[in-house]
C-alpha cells in the first residue's frame, strides 16, 4: 500500500504527541493502522477522512464498527419427528456434550447473550463444543435468524438486515474456496459481484495478497496450495471487502500444530494492519488467550465470563472458567474456609493458608460464611516443601525449562510445574514429596453453585 506524501494526514499526525509512531509520514501506513489507534486513544478525536481518499485506497474508516448484542437468544425449533428430551432412541448418535436448555419451542442454543464490542476490538468467543459459539457468530453474520434480542452494528439495528448488507466478512474453518478459480479470482469474486471498478479490484486484491504474503501464488488454483496458504487466501477474500466487522469461525483448526502457531502469529500481525473489528471463534484456550483483547467464555449457551486474558486467568468467575483457561489445568482440592479473629483462613488437608489482603477484602465484602469449599491452585503456583500435603509422584515430564510432575495427593491427580534449574534432584515414580502453596494463589469456589467466592463477573 502506498500513501501520498503531504496529504492532510501529515499535519494531523505530526501534531499528535505520538508522531514518532507515524514517522513515515502521509496517511497512517499499512502497519500503522493499529499505531494510529494508540496514537489517538484517549483523545476526543477520530481519524479524519483523508481528502484524497476517493480511489486512492487510503484505508480510513469513517464508520464506527462497534457491535452490540442485547439479550440475544437463539432457539432451534424441533424438526418434525424429532424427539424431545428424554425420548431419544437408545441407538441415537450421542449429542454434543452440552446441557442446552430445551423448551417447547426447541433447543435453546444461545441465551441472555449481552456484549458490547468496541470499535476495532478483537473479541474471542471460546468454549467447549456445542456451547453456541458458531451460532452466535452466524447470527451476527445474518446466516442465522435471531430468535430474541437486538443486534447492532454501529448504531444500526441489524436483526432483519440481509447478510450482504451488513458490511461484514466471514472466514470459515473449511476455507470454502472455489476450486476452479485462481487465487486472484477467488479473492476478486465478491468485488466483481458488487460490480466494482476493475482497477480498484486489482489494487485491493494485490494489497491483500501483499499483507498476507501470497502475491506469488495469485495465479495458482487452490488445489496447488498448502493448507496454510489456502487459509490465507480465505482470509484475503475477506480482507478485500474491507469489512466493518471481520468474523472468523475456527479458521485455524484444520491446520497442523506448527502451522497453527505460525498462522496465529499471522493473525496477530494482520490485526495490526487492517482497521477492523474482529470476532473470532475457537475452542482452543491458547488461541483465545493469545489473540483476544477480551475473551467471552461460553458454556451451554450462556456466557460464563467476559474479560481480558489476564482477568479470566487470574480471576475466573466460576469453577468452569478456572478449569477451561490455563494449561495444564488448575488443580482442585476439597477444602474449607473459616473466619477467625476477623481473618479468613483456608484449610486443605494438613495445611492452612491465609488469603492475601485483596482476597480478604473481597471475601469480606461478599460476607462469605464458614463452609466447605473447592480450592483451586494452578500447577505453576504449587511448590515442593519440607512440610505440606503428602503426595506420591506418578509421572515426570521434562519440558525443557520446567518439569511437570504428575502426582497423587489427597486421592486426586495433581500437576505441579517446577523450574528445571533449582530442582533438588531427579524425581522418579513412587517418590514421596510434600506440596504447598501460598494464600495469594488460592481460588475458592462455592460447593453450592461453583461460583468464585470472591465474585468476579
Ligand atoms: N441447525 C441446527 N438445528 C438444530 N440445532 C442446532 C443447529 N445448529 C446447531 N445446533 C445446536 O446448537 C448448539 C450450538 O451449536 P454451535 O454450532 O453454535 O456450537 P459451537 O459452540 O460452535 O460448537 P463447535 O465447537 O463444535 O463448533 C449445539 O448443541 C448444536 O447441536
Ligand atoms: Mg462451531
Amino acid at each position: 500500500m502506498t500513501f501520498t506524501e503531504g496529504c492532510f494526514y501529515n499535519e494531523v499526525v505530526k501534531s499528535n504527541p505520538f508522531y514518532k509512531y507515524s514517522k513515515r509520514g502521509g496517511c497512517p501506513p499499512a502497519r500503522g493502522a493499529a499505531m494510529w489507534r494508540h496514537a489517538v486513544k484517549g483523545q476526543a478525536m477520530r481519524p479524519p477522512e483523508c481528502p484524497d481518499r476517493e480511489g486512492s485506497g487510503h484505508r480510513v474508516r469513517d464508520d464506527m464498527s462497534t457491535v452490540t448484542l442485547k439479550n440475544i437468544k437463539k432457539v432451534y425449533p424441533f424438526v418434525s419427528g424429532e424427539k424431545k428430551k428424554g425420548k431419544r432412541k437408545k441407538n441415537d448418535a450421542p449429542e454434543k456434550k452440552t446441557n442446552l436448555q430445551i423448551t417447547n419451542e426447541g433447543v435453546v442454543a444461545v441465551q441472555e447473550f449481552n456484549l458490547e464490542i468496541a470499535d476495532k476490538e478483537f473479541i474471542v468467543l471460546v468454549g467447549p463444543s456445542g456451547c453456541g459459539k458458531s451460532t452466535t457468530l452466524r447470527m451476527i453474520a445474518g446466516l442465522e435468524q435471531i430468535s430474541g434480542g437486538e443486534l447492532y452494528i454501529g448504531d444500526k439495528l441489524m436483526n432483519d438486515v440481509a447478510p450482504k448488507d451488513r458490511n461484514i466478512a466471514m472466514v470459515f474453518q473449511n476455507y470454502a474456496l472455489y476450486p476452479h478459480m485462481s487465487v486472484y479470482e477467488n479473492m476478486a469474486f465478491s468485488l466483481k459481484l458488487k460490480k466494482e471498478d476493475k482497477a480498484e479490484i486489482d489494487r485491493k486484491v494485490k494489497e491483500a495478497a501483499e499483507i498476507l504474503d501470497i502475491t506469488s501464488y495469485l495465479d495458482r488454483k487452490p488445489k496447488a496450495l498448502s493448507g496454510g496458504q489456502r487459509q490465507r487466501v480465505a482470509i484475503g477474500r475477506a480482507i478485500v471487502r474491507d469489512p466493518q466487522v471481520m468474523l472468523m469461525d475456527e479458521p485455524l483448526s484444520n491446520l497442523d500444530a506448527k502451522l497453527r502457531n505460525q498462522m496465529r502469529a499471522e493473525i496477530i500481525k494482520l490485526r495490526e494492519r487492517i482497521n477492523t473489528t474482529f470476532i473470532y471463534v475457537t475452542h482452543d484456550q491458547t488461541e483465545a488467550m493469545t489473540l483476544g483483547d477480551r475473551i467471552v467464555i461460553m458454556k451451554d449457551g450462556f456466557i460464563q465470563q467476559i474479560g481480558t486474558p489476564q482477568e479470566v486467568f487470574n480471576h475466573p468467575s466460576n469453577l468452569f472458567v478456572s478449569g477451561f483457561i490455563g494449561t495444564p489445568q488448575m488443580n482442585y482440592f476439597e477444602g474449607r474456609i473459616e473466619k477467625r479473629d476477623g481473618k479468613y483462613v483456608v484449610m486443605v488437608g494438613n495445611i492452612e493458608v491465609t488469603p492475601d489482603e485483596e482476597k480478604q477484602a473481597r471475601l469480606a465484602a461478599n460476607d462469605v460464611k464458614d463452609q466447605d469449599i473447592t480450592v483451586g491452585v494452578r500447577p505453576e503456583h504449587m511448590s515442593m516443601e519440607t512440610s505440606g500435603i503428602p503426595a506420591t509422584i506418578d509421572v515426570t515430564e521434562m519440558m525443557g525449562s520446567s518439569v511437570h510432575l504428575h502426582v497423587t495427593a489427597m486421592g486426586k491427580d495433581v500437576v505441579l510445574i517446577a523450574p528445571t534449574i533449582g530442582l533438588a534432584r531427579n524425581y522418579a515414580r513412587g517418590d514421596q514429596i510434600q506440596l504447598s502453596f501460598g494464600g495469594n494463589v488460592v481460588h475458592m469456589f462455592s460447593k453450592e453453585d461453583e461460583k468464585n467466592l470472591e465474585k468476579f463477573d
